[in-house]
């Protein structure tokens, strides 16, 4: 697949001294959905604001669609749509002057199809003529994401776009985010929130401390870090496990009733046919069998923490 965005040795350090980026290389492909997972100062809004021209870069450099983003800053801005972390709206303006005025200043010629469009798809048409003082925070956000689609971006940035919204309000929006993939749009959103990369993400960048820990496909990452748990519970109580089932990563829990194996979830499932084999030939009969398949959170928290250490 064909790369929109080429990231490579970029480094930020602000003016106190203080390194918000190192030496960060990431190649983002065209019409994917990528997350930024990491915590509260990681470095997502530096990376977000040195791709869209905001911030200035200490060092290595950014392509966007195969242009420099600081010596062809206005080609690379007008491909790129930002939905900034903050709402910043004029409160008196109403909602089709907002997204019209937006398209307006990337010097592109009115297109009121175009725009109805978008505010039909976010469905923002009915509150075209409300004034953004009188809508929702949920409105207002689409509002930003309407915005930001203006100027018919290839890509579209979007800066914790469910921070503080509700549970609704939230699958909402990532039905909105998928829905602008199935027209092609590229997007990179950033999160802190691990169920929203799990949720809407192709690939998820974990990143932490200005440094990429991971880069990968989310199933792939979850199959090659998840691990899973097979929970045995058997007929009676037992106080030792059978011989040929100690020292592998099979525990006795639930008061010698539950046989608990832990494995990597990549493994084949032959060792989970021996381990039922080996209490079926000690005369142990199995009530029931439930697997626990380890989730991205346990695997960020894991990721960030050992990196904090
Ligand atoms: N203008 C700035 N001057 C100095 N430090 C900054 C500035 N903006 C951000 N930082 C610092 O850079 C780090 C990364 O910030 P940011 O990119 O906003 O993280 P995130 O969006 O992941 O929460 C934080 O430690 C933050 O305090
Ligand atoms: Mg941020």
């Amino acid at each position: 697949m064909a790369s929109i965005i080429d990231i490579q040795h970029l480094t930020k350090k602000y003016a106190d001294g203080h390194l918000a980026l190192d030496n960060i290389s990431v190649r983002i492909d065209e019409g994917e959905i990528i997350a930024l997972l990491g915590p509260n100062g990681a470095g997502k809004t530096t990376l977000i604001s040195i791709i869209c021209g905001l911030t200035v870069i200490s060092g290595g450099s950014v392509q966007v669609d195969g242009c420099d983003v600081v010596s062809e800053y206005r080609r690379t801005r007008s491909i790129i749509g930002l939905v900034p972390q903050e709402l910043m709206l004029e409160p008196f303006e109403t909602v089709l002057g907002t997204v019209k005025l937006s398209r307006g200043l990337f010097g592109l010629k009115a297109d009121p199809a175009y725009v109805e469009k978008i505010l039909r798809q976010l469905s923002l048409w009915t509150k075209r003529n409300n004034q953004i003082r009188e809508l929702s925070g949920g409105m207002k956000r689409r509002v930003l994401i309407a915005k930001a689609l203006s100027h018919e971006p290839k890509v579209l940035f979007l800066d914790e776009p469910t921070a503080g919204v509700d549970v609704d309000m939230r699958r909402e929006t990532w039905k909105v985010i998928k829905s602008l993939k199935q027209r092609g749009v590229t997007i990179v959103l950033t999160t802190h929130y691990i169920e929203e990369a799990e949720e809407i993400a192709d690939r998820i960048a974990v990143i932490n401390n200005g440094k990429i820990l991971l880069i990968e496909e989310k199933y792939e990452l979850m199959k090659r870090l998840g691990k899973k748990q097979l929970w045995i519970d058997i007929d009676r109580a037992i106080t030792e496990l059978p011989i040929k089932l100690r020292g592998s990563g099979i525990e006795l829990e639930n008061h010698g009733t539950r046989v608990v194996y832990k494995y990597d979830a990549a493994k084949t499932q032959g060792d989970v046919s021996s381990v039922l084999a080996v209490l079926r030939e000690e005369g142990i009969a199995i009530l029931d069998l439930q697997t626990y398949q380890s989730s991205l959170e346990d695997i960020f928290v894991g990721l960030v923490n050992e990196e904090t250490m």
